[in-house]
């Protein structure tokens, strides 16, 4: 049974989220007989499974932990990674802007630890399908790996190869490129994408972006979009209410385009982000 249909209680199968103090985390998937080893203690899955969900649990040495369902932000940042991976705040918004859903075909490259690849298969459910190519055999196998874990595979499938080749998929809903230089392939994308559907992309330096929007603009791209997302957390104390005094100040800045028949020619001053998104 898929780990998304949870229960009033755990059950034993259930993938759960155990967090203990200063909010520490720890996803684990409930085994009758196994037992939970941490430095704070151990606890035993079968004093687990059957107990509703938010329960205060204390291990043998006394160190309490709430019982939880992991949100998938949860399970993204604590996935097993080998590579650099996109984070929840760009994630959300990527998929707002892609209308990754139930149903949706959606195609990635690179593949990496699989982080992005997550958030795609627990969207697009049993009906939609991820496409995710990969030039490393050995991140593949990490990504496989953490997506069995997370009973997500079967809505996978992972490709070995580099997407200099070009993609076997045609009319895809969707294509994420997350890889060094995402505008050397935009013929790939423009052949496997369907007409008005989402190309989207990350990229850590202005420069590149500049590279892609030049890429864009040379082939039948349009209603592009760029930005990047902050976010900043706040001390959750009601008397002293103030940011926390650390922040990710940057990831990367996010392209975003669709696919036209025909790019319409005044391109650049009618897709500004004034006209596009403020609201
Ligand atoms: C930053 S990682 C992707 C991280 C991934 N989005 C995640 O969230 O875990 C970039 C990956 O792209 C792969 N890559 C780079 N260029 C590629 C290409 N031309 N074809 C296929 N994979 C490529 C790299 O091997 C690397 O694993």
């Amino acid at each position: 049974m898929a780990w998304t249909q949870y229960e009033a209680v755990a059950r034993d199968g259930d993938l759960v989220q155990l967090l203990g103090k200063r909010h520490k985390s720890h996803i684990i998937r409930l085994r009758a007989g196994a037992v939970f080893q941490t430095h704070r203690g151990e606890l035993r899955h079968d004093d687990i499974i059957g107990k509703p969900w938010g329960t205060r649990l204390v291990s043998h040495t006394g160190s309490p932990f709430f019982l939880m369902r992991p949100g998938l932000s949860d399970l993204i940042t604590q996935i097993k990674r080998n590579t650099q991976i996109m984070y929840p705040k760009d994630i959300g918004y990527i998929v707002m802007i892609m209308g990754i859903g139930p149903g949706v075909r959606v195609l990635e490259a690179g593949t990496g630890s699989g982080a992005l690849t997550t958030a795609f298969a627990y969207l697009v459910g049993d009906s939609g399908k991820v496409i995710s190519y990969e030039r490393r055999e050995q991140m593949q196998n990490l990504a496989r790996n953490n997506l069995r874990n997370l009973d997500l595979l079967d809505r996978v499938e992972l490709k070995s190869g580099d997407i200099l080749d070009g993609f076997d998929e045609r009319d895809m809903d969707a294509i994420f490129l997350d890889i060094p230089n995402p505008y050397d392939y935009i013929p790939q994308v423009k052949a496997s994408l369907k007409l008005g559907g989402f190309l989207g992309t990350i990229l850590p330096t202005t420069n590149q972006v500049s590279r892609m929007l030049a890429a864009l603009y040379a082939d039948d791209f349009a209603f592009i979009e760029v930005c990047e997302i902050m976010l900043r957390f706040y001390k959750p104390d009601y008397e002293r209410l103030r940011p926390t005094d650390r922040m990710v100040a940057h990831t990367g800045y996010l392209v975003f385009a669709r696919s036209v028949m025909e790019r319409p020619v005044d391109d650049l001053s009618d897709n500004t982000m004034e006209e596009n998104n403020v609201s």
